[in-house]
């Protein structure tokens, strides 16, 4: 049994015994015939409770009490449409009515497979199930490099490379209503050393949930490695009942034998086509308010900052936090979320006025909404009480002043999907949505599942895709953007039903460096969310090219900007309307990494390798510094390509973004052979500066 992609294989077989066992996961062998003589060493999805000493895939407790599991093969089937083939493996106890088919789902030409696995039984009561993984996944090398992504609030995606230690090692989160604030549900794994951008043998990981995850490294007494990867059970014993199917996240997962380069393009390609909603559409620029207004804002203002979007020349106005309840106004975060009516202090015409005036202006609507929440203080607590996850005897406990609706309950599914589609009937306009998520699950207690609280966190993720689903029957294509308190949903088990996502709530030009950069190596430019802002100290022209990796907007008071960084961001984005094409479904080359040198260089290429765009951000190098000629890649060696700087600032040194002489930038004309051999010297050698260069073939 051979799960293949265009580059790689993973491959079972059944032993004598009839277990099934992963023989071989790695970069294909040229002859099948090979595979024969690998031995069988390592049980595919192993069960707890019977001869296995290290940690299971699957742990469960039969009606009668007997808390093993033996799986042994039951048969294969595969379907294929041509790039996508799906392997079912079942496999069967040979004592109890207990099933479990694993599902591999391998995506041919992008080097991607998903896997999964589902439960059944036909028990005559419910069994208890307290591990539940949805793959087992085995490795064998001399040393394992884990890179793996922690952080906090504003502090997300840092990353930590560390060789694995004999024994287990676990990542994981306990949040419930998304996957991260602590711990990303992100992985990088190389063998034996740690992988660069071109080289070594690398695997990319996410699990497609968007709540509590968890993945064990475990090395065994040979030295091999199991992933295991799935909801975190922390907590989660769930009862099956039977002919019911437990349907575990995907692991989407790819291999590369070139580095975390290869591995991120084929993760970004996937995307595009299978992992985002419309990842092969368009996206619109935005001006966002939020912390040009925060809270503080009237109709009169948001039409006067209409003004500003269109003046800018983005495509899109977005409404944030603060629009709506009327009995608690949401003048800050501690009043009316669950009161979604616009309030009429601030918006008197109501959503559709906003809609109206938008449109008169020639730029369309968006707005943020945050329907999975409450503030005690809202009449939405007020009247219903039992919608609210909460532990009886105990105090609430508050995380931004509000607590989590009780999803789980199809009353709560019914009014969140209610709020959304009302909201949408009614203003019509509505052109885009910010779903936001601002907490995690603490003092949680259903009182719709009344004895089965160890469901919770399961049946929240589930209710939750569940509202999605519905939505997107009825509105397929509109852009909503993922957020949750920054980045706590960055998952692809969220976006499939989301166009894109907010990735963290710093924008500070020189943390999104560092931020932005480690979300590039799972997630492809158009869907990563990068405005700029006012936070951060370095210049505009600095915080512009660093948005414009990704999908670019803008959170500022137009009307605050110089006459001067107005003329730079109206060409600014003038430049990103050529460029998103290559932006957005380009192959990303990470060329300097910030972990290496005092600076972060990349570049996107497409698909004709005729125009690429490269990325240049100093960070903060010693004064008289000049870094070395950058070699880029991905190019068509025998092309010519003329290589100009652009987004430069008028009246400014572009290498300082201070006031002074602007030399003028001279195009060049190189073949690609010369670009990636000995490469071009990039501008911006200072502190804190950047330059963006556009690489166009020449015909
Ligand atoms: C979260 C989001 C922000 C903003 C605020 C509004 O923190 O990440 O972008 O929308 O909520 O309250």
């Amino acid at each position: 049994m051979v799960v293949e992609t265009d580059k790689t294989s993973l491959v079972f077989a059944v032993g004598q015994n009839k277990k099934l066992y992963q023989i071989y996961w790695g970069e294909k062998l040229k002859s099948a015939a090979d595979y024969a003589k690998l031995p069988l060493q390592q049980e595919a999805y192993m069960p707890a409770g019977t001869d296995n000493l290290f940690e299971p895939a699957i742990k469960m407790v039969h009606n009668d009490g007997n808390p093993s599991l033996e799986l042994l093969f039951g048969g294969v089937t595969t379907k294929s449409d041509g790039n996508v083939t799906t392997t079912i493996i079942t496999l069967k106890d040979p004592q109890y009515p207990v099933e479990v088919k694993l599902h591999f789902a391998a995506y041919y030409s992008e080097n991607v497979v998903k896997s999964w696995s589902v439960i059944s039984h036909r028990e005559k009561k419910a069994v208890e199930m307290t591990h539940y993984a949805s793959s087992m996944l085995h490795l064998n090398a001399g040393q394992y490099w884990l890179t793996h992504f922690h952080g906090d609030w504003a502090k997300e995606m840092r990353r930590e490379v560390t060789p694995l230690p004999n024994g287990v090692t676990t990542i994981d989160s306990k949040l419930g209503t998304r996957a991260n604030i602590y711990r990303m549900p992100l992985f990088l794994l190389s063998k034996d050393c740690p992988a660069t951008e071109t080289t070594g043998e690398v695997i990319a990981a996410n699990l497609a949930w968007t709540g509590s995850f968890r993945y064990d490294f475990e090395i065994d007494n040979n030295n091999s490695l199991r992933i295991i990867s799935g909801i975190n059970h922390f907590g989660s014993e769930y009862w099956l009942n039977p002919n019911e199917e437990f349907v575990t996240p995907e692991l989407v997962f790819t291999f590369s034998a070139n580095g975390t380069g290869e591995a991120s393009r084929n993760l970004h390609r996937w995307a595009r086509n299978w992992g985002i909603l419309d990842g092969n559409g368009d996206r619109l620029t935005l001006l966002n308010n939020w912390e040009a207004t925060y809270f503080t804002f009237d109709e009169e203002l948001l039409t006067q900052l209409f003004d500003g979007a269109k003046n800018l020349g983005v495509d899109l106005f977005l409404l944030d936090d603060g629009w709506f309840a009327n009995k608690y106004p949401r003048n800050n975060d501690g009043t009316g979320l669950g009161d979604w009516q616009p309030n009429v202090k601030k918006l008197p015409h109501g959503l559709g006025y906003l809609v109206e005036k938008a449109t008169e202006k020639g730029i369309k609507f968006g707005i943020w909404i945050e329907p999975e929440m409450v503030n005690p203080k809202s009449e939405l607590y007020e009247k219903h009480p039992e919608w609210i996850l909460k532990l009886p005897n105990r105090a609430e406990n508050y995380y931004r002043n509000q607590l989590v609706l009780d999803l789980t309950n199809p009353e709560v599914q019914e009014f969140v999907y209610k709020m959304v589609d009302d909201m949408l009937t009614q203003n019509p306009g509505i052109a885009f949505i910010k779903w936001d998520c601002n907490r995690m699950m603490t003092n949680s207690y259903s009182t719709y599942l009344k004895e089965k609280q160890s469901h919770l966190q399961i049946d929240y993720v589930h209710s939750f895709y569940k509202i999605m689903e519905r939505l997107r029957v009825k509105y397929p294509t509109l852009p909503i953007m993922l957020c949750s308190g920054g980045g706590g949903r960055s998952d692809y088990g969220a976006l499939k039903y989301f166009t894109e996502f907010w990735p963290s709530d710093n924008t500070d030009g020189l943390e999104r460096v560092f931020i932005q950069w480690e979300y590039s190596a799972f997630f492809p430019a158009i869907a990563v969310c990068n405005h700029i802002t006012t936070w951060g100290k370095q210049s505009l022209k600095y915080r512009t090219d660093v948005a414009m990796m990704g999908k670019m907007g803008y959170d500022i008071r137009v009307a605050e900007l110089s006459p001067e960084e107005l003329k730079f961001s109206q060409s600014a984005l003038q430049n990103y309307e050529r460029l998103k094409e290559v932006i957005w479904r380009g192959d990303l080359y990470r060329l300097i990494s910030p972990y290496n040198e005092e600076r972060a260089v990349l570049m996107y290429v497409d698909a004709a390798k005729s125009h690429s765009v490269l990325f240049s951000y100093a960070l903060n190098p010693r004064s008289f510094n000049q870094f070395a000629a950058v070699r880029l890649q991905g190019l068509a060696p025998d092309k010519i390509y003329k290589v100009e700087e652009i987004n430069r600032m008028e009246g400014r040194d572009n290498a300082q973004h201070a006031p002074g002489p602007s030399k003028p930038a001279e195009a060049q004309h190189y073949s690609g052979d010369y670009l990636m051999k000995v490469g071009i010297s990039l501008p911006n050698n200072n502190p804190l500066t950047s330059a963006v260069i556009e690489i166009t073939e020449v015909k």
